[in-house]
């Protein structure tokens, strides 16, 4: 058995359910002033309650982890970066919450190019914003004009890597000549600012030009994530009223051509508002061209000039739609718009990521999710990034391609998900060890909560023990990241997204909307408006309405629990939906599958309730055992691991082994899938995300055995 990281476990100390206060165990190492400007209201409550009657209406979520490991800011990270000190953070922070429209007003004028500048900060009309109203920018012109104006024309913006192993290697000078000619060519097509303009394209650079040139000229971009079925496009199409669809003739995945425009021609049949598809060649592969409809995009630019102004638009123009799925129903599209996204993420991508001007920066996700609008356009590119697009999967042609391009390009940051971090862990250390990974001074997570054992793995494997890991809590709606440390400011806990950004001011509530104590599990709201919050939904204000805005009054339900500890550390504990019941105390996902994750076998690992007729629910798990373990044998050991991390209560009932959990296709554990099939039920939901059908299979097939 391989075991990356010989940790030992004791990170992990059992603690009173429900509620206790600060814990002796922790280390704690200051109580910033902070910490109390947030727990004021934490206190006071958690006071009223012990004298009080409990209500049981207002049971909070217990917390049952306590992590207490804390990793400190190397003094030479800490002399170079932006913000060095906890007391420069703390007094940007403080700042950015006394006066916060004046806060923002200063980052705009200081970070955007505004043609006309603005009067108005912010409109608030809860539940809509209006930031920088009468202000007129574009956010093409701050990725690519402020650049080259800025003398960045001949710096690399993007180093492509095809996954066959082709490269291209595009300037600001390029891609702005690039962007420029497709945006003509799109004025060709009759695409006027406000249409919406669907992209169904694999990881290649023409995906971020099409997105900026939609920009350039107004137009709201709308990107489907090239894994998608012609049902899902269709659908989103529809909603939109698309005009316009852009796709390839194909992609690289794991050594097989995607056949994307196959998939685009049985979705349009379905699109009456889409006129035209733009098709770019990427793999070479035959296609049909439907007459009329259907234009290759070297045909559509042959002829055009390579000059096209950015328009002057309002701050509030919409720039793109993008669709999530949610927890139930139709997918929504989520409208961000111009000004206070840009800013929004180009502010946070260099205080987050602390950037500095000869990084080599690479965000892992793919354009299809936010994470790859914000932080790989229009963070990464308004702040004259240079970065790395790989088109592929980290397992071609074999498991150690990730850590090979860090090598070939010399990567500083690294910005990728836990469920990334760990398929790395399950496929073993031995693709790892064979590559120089001393270019790297930062790593970033992003998508779920990472386990503190995945945590500690990435911090000795990729980091050398020498890199601050930004662990960054935010949604699509959220535009861009919402709480993350600061790296060379926030000591970081393994499994905490430590503090708010500038500007953020998150909360914690019960279920009677009464702020929680210290520690006490709870819905995380956000309290202000912040210039990065989604505008609405896409033709469906009464969605946005309920879904956000009506539960909590003034506060936008981020629909996450969250504890905050005594030090003012956030820890993100799941899904509001997704809370285990287990006679009367409520549980959190998340430290179900630490503990299991903890334990040296175990690569991955989702726990769920499931009906039981004696404690409400029992929780039942599935486990994904690293690379060359066997299972069966462990199912005792790994009960007796979590009753001894985490408590008698939280030991799991049932445990599945399968060789894969079902994820979406961001890769999130669809915990929802699992809880019906612990549950015996037959209707499993909608299963249009699911990754891998074979894994919903063998897992129903486990159940009828
Ligand atoms: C949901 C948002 C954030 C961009 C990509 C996903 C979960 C996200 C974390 C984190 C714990 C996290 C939350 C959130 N999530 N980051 N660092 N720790 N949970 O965007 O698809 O809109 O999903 O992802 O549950 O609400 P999304």
């Amino acid at each position: 058995m391989s075991v990356p990281y010989s940790g030992n476990f004791s990170g992990y100390t059992a603690t009173l359910l429900i509620v206790s206060g600060p814990l002796t165990a922790s280390v704690i190492t200051y109580r910033s002033s902070l910490f109390e400007y947030f727990a004021k209201h934490m206190t006071d409550n958690a006071a009223s309650k012990s004298s009080g009657t409990p209500n049981q209406a207002n049971v909070s979520i217990s917390h049952v982890m306590n992590e207490t490991r804390l990793f400190h800011p190397t003094d030479d990270f800490r002399s170079k970066a932006h913000v060095g000190s906890i007391d420069a953070y703390e007094s940007l922070y403080a700042e950015s919450i006394s006066d916060t429209e004046a806060f923002w007003a200063r980052q705009a004028n200081e970070h955007l190019h505004w043609f006309k500048p603005f009067t108005k900060t912010l409109t608030w009309d809860e539940p809509f914003a209006k930031w920088f109203e009468d202000g007129t920018t574009n956010a093409s012109y701050n990725c690519l004009d402020a650049n080259i104006e800025a003398g960045l024309g001949e710096k690399v913006a993007i180093h492509f890597e095809g996954e066959p192993g082709d490269t291209r290697t595009l300037t600001y000078r390029d891609l702005h000549r690039e962007v420029c000619r497709f945006a003509n060519g799109l004025k060709k097509l009759g695409i006027v600012a406000g249409d919406v303009v669907s992209i169904y394209m694999p990881m290649i650079p023409e995906l971020p030009i099409a997105m900026l040139a939609c920009a350039r000229i107004g137009a709201v971009h709308s990107v489907i994530f090239g894994g998608f079925s012609a049902e899902a496009i269709a659908d989103r199409n529809h909603d939109a009223q698309a005009k316009l669809q852009i796709t390839t003739d194909g992609g690289y995945r794991r050594g097989k051509v995607l056949k994307l425009k196959e998939t685009v021609d049985e979705a349009l049949e379905k699109c009456p508002t889409v006129k035209h598809c733009v098709v770019f060649r990427r793999t070479g592969s035959e296609v049909a061209m439907k007459p009329e409809r259907d234009v290759w995009w070297h045909d559509l630019i042959a002829d055009v000039s390579d000059d096209c102004p950015a328009a002057e638009l309002p701050a509030e123009s919409p720039l793109f739609i993008l669709y999530t799925s949610g927890s139930t129903g139709k997918p929504k599209g989520i409208l961000h718009t111009t000004a206070g996204y840009n800013l929004y993420a180009k502010r946070t991508f260099q205080w987050v990521f602390d950037h500095k001007a000869d990084d080599i920066f690479w965000c892992t996700a793919d354009c299809g999710w936010i994470t790859g609008h914000s932080y790989v356009v229009y963070g990464p590119m308004s702040a004259g990034a240079t970065q790395i697009i790989y088109e592929g999967a980290p397992n071609w042609p074999a498991e150690n391609r990730f850590w090979d391009i860090v090598e070939k390009y010399k990567v500083t940051a690294l910005y990728t998900a836990p469920t990334a971090i760990r398929a790395f862990i399950k496929w073993g250390d031995h693709h790892v060890d064979q590559h120089d990974l001393s270019s790297l001074r930062l790593l970033g997570s992003v998508g779920e909560g990472i386990n503190p054992e995945a945590w500690m793995w990435y911090h000795h494997k990729i980091g050398n023990a020498n890199c601050p890991i930004v662990d960054t809590w935010w949604q699509t709606e959220t535009g861009g990241i919402m709480m993350s440390p600061l790296p060379g400011a926030i000591a970081t806990k393994p499994g905490s997204c430590t503090k708010p950004l500038p500007g953020i001011v998150p909360r914690i509530l019960d279920d009677s909307i009464d702020h929680v104590g210290v520690d006490e599990g709870g819905m995380l709201c956000i309290e202000k408006p912040w210039p990065g919050m989604l505008r609405g939904i896409w033709r469906d204000e009464k969605r946005f309405k309920e879904q956000y805005w009506s539960k909590v009054p003034g506060m936008y339900l981020t629909g996450d629990n969250a504890r905050c500890d005594s030090d003012g550390y956030f820890w993100i504990m799941g899904r509001i939906d997704d809370v285990i019941n287990v006679s009367g105390h409520r549980l959190s996902t998340i430290e179900v599958e630490s503990a299991l994750v903890s334990h040296p076998a175990v690569a991955e690992a989702a726990a769920v309730g499931r009906p039981d007729s004696l404690k409400g629910q029992a929780i039942a798990v599935f486990v994904t055992l690293k690379d060359g373990v066997a299972g069966e044998s462990l199912r005792d050991e790994l009960r007796k691991h979590v009753r001894k991390e985490i408590g008698a209560l939280a030991q799991p009932d049932d445990i599945r082994f399968t060789s894969s959990l079902p994820k979406t296709r961001s890769g999130k554990i669809m915990r929802r899938l699992l809880r019906d099939i612990a549950a015996g039920k037959e209707n499993v939901g909608d299963t249009t995300t699911l990754e891998d059908y074979s894994i919903l299979a063998k897992l129903r097939s486990d159940d009828e055995s």
